[in-house]
């Protein structure tokens, strides 16, 4: 295990957290970056004195008020937060939302750092080129609970002896109901989780069920299985986070407390374990249920299997989309139900074609944000 940490989304749900096991741990967090220079951020960065701080965003008035709170050298822009994921001989724990992580994710695997990726984005939109990165002798571990769960059971196994890779997700706060009483569904509604308190664009990618076809094609790239054999299953307790199928019938699972803490020190760790960062867990008195998913209700699922499927920019293009879609519903410019439209007509508009790069990727991002934008702007 590197002793240095890289926290980048530091003053996120994934940020703080990271922040707190880091902490308890005894690593050193060598750099912080955020979007917004804010008092928050300046807060934080204070009480990380060693700390390289980087904001993405912001104005000159609100960099200069930052620079001022921090009381020491900071840096500001997008090029400087991919420059601390160069950091030598870290691990680069990337909690940034959006396809804004990309770059990050990129430049700290071709420097050969571990990156412990919560930024699922990096991979459903840039996924071949990510995957070129690893050869720079990096290291990819998962952060999200299903993957880290489903990177566990795999530990020792011959990738050929798997059959199926089973997600597991929670169904979110609007499992069980019809699609029309969605239709009138407020953010406020959609943000309350049932089992994770999460960042506001992945809990309304819980809500809509999008977040699982992201993770869907995350699986896919970070274990080189199909898209017919992964499946997804509901399973409202959030215990089992996820379990691989075996060519010999076996099933090995992963179950805890549903708590981000134990996965983001997994992936500091691993394959070492260090003590627990949460109270024991006990099975006694659980009862744990599952069902099929509703594909009627909730059709982002079979959107991201089919872009997952036609490979390409069509994650790139479905991962923008949600995004636009996602913040015009949080600002009340779109209904519940228009998330997943705004999705599958941008995939209809934007043209198909081949990712290489990153400049590939993100080119496909801003004609799909632009796509998306127009519709939304049109439907208003
Ligand atoms: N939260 C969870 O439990 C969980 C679980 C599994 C996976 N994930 C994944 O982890 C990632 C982060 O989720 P989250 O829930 O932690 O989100 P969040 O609470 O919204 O935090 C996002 C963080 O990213 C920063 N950020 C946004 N754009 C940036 C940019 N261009 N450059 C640098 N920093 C930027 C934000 O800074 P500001 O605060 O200044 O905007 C904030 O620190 C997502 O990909 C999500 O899918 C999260």
């Amino acid at each position: 295990m590197t002793q240095n940490v890289v926290v980048l989304g530091a003053t996120g749900s994934i940020g703080s957290q990271t922040i707190e096991v880091a902490t308890e741990l005894g690593l050193e967090i060598v750099a912080l970056a955020a979007r917004s220079p804010s008092e928050a951020f300046a807060a934080l960065a204070r009480k990380h004195p060693a700390a390289r701080v980087v904001a993405a965003g912001g104005s000159s008035e609100e960099r200069e008020v930052f620079a001022r709170a921090v009381g020491r050298p900071v840096e500001f822009g997008s090029d400087a937060v991919t420059d601390t994921a160069r950091t030598a001989d870290a691990t680069v724990v990337n909690g940034i939302v959006g396809a804004a992580g990309l770059r990050a994710t990129v430049a700290a695997l071709e420097t050969g750092n571990r990156v412990a990726l919560a930024n699922k984005e990096s991979l459903v939109a840039g996924g071949p080129v990510v995957t070129d990165a690893l050869a720079g002798g990096g290291e990819l571990i998962p952060v999200d609970s299903e993957h880290s769960a489903l990177f566990q059971c795999l530990v020792g196994e011959d990738p050929a002896s798997v059959s199926r890779l089973i997600l597991t997700a929670s169904g979110g706060p609007f499992r069980g109901r019809t699609r029309e009483s969605l239709a009138e569904v407020t953010p406020e509604q959609a943000l309350a989780h049932p089992t994770w308190d999460m960042g506001r664009r992945i809990s309304i990618d819980s809500a809509t069920m999008f977040n699982k076809g992201l993770e869907v094609i995350e699986a896919h790239f970070l274990f080189h299985v199909d898209y017919e054999r992964i499946a997804v299953v509901i399973h409202p307790q959030s215990i089992l986070h996820s379990a691989v199928e075996y060519v010999d019938g076996s099933w090995k699972g992963h179950l805890g407390h549903p708590d981000m803490r134990i996965p983001i020190q997994y992936a500091l760790t691993a394959p070492a374990r260090a003590g627990s960062p949460v109270e024991t867990f006990n099975l006694a008195g659980r009862s744990l249920t599952f069902e099929e998913p509703d594909r009627e209700v909730f059709p982002a699922l079979d959107l991201a299997y089919a872009a997952g499927e036609r490979g390409g920019s069509s994650p790139a293009v479905l991962n923008a989309a949600d995004e636009v879609a996602v913040e015009a519903f949080l600002q009340r410019r779109l209904g519940f139900l228009g998330i997943a439209e705004v999705v599958a007509s941008t995939l209809e508009m934007v043209p198909w074609r081949q990712v290489a790069t990153v400049d590939d990727v993100l080119d496909a991002d801003r004609e799909a944000r632009e796509t998306a934008a127009s519709l939304i702007a049109g439907a208003c």
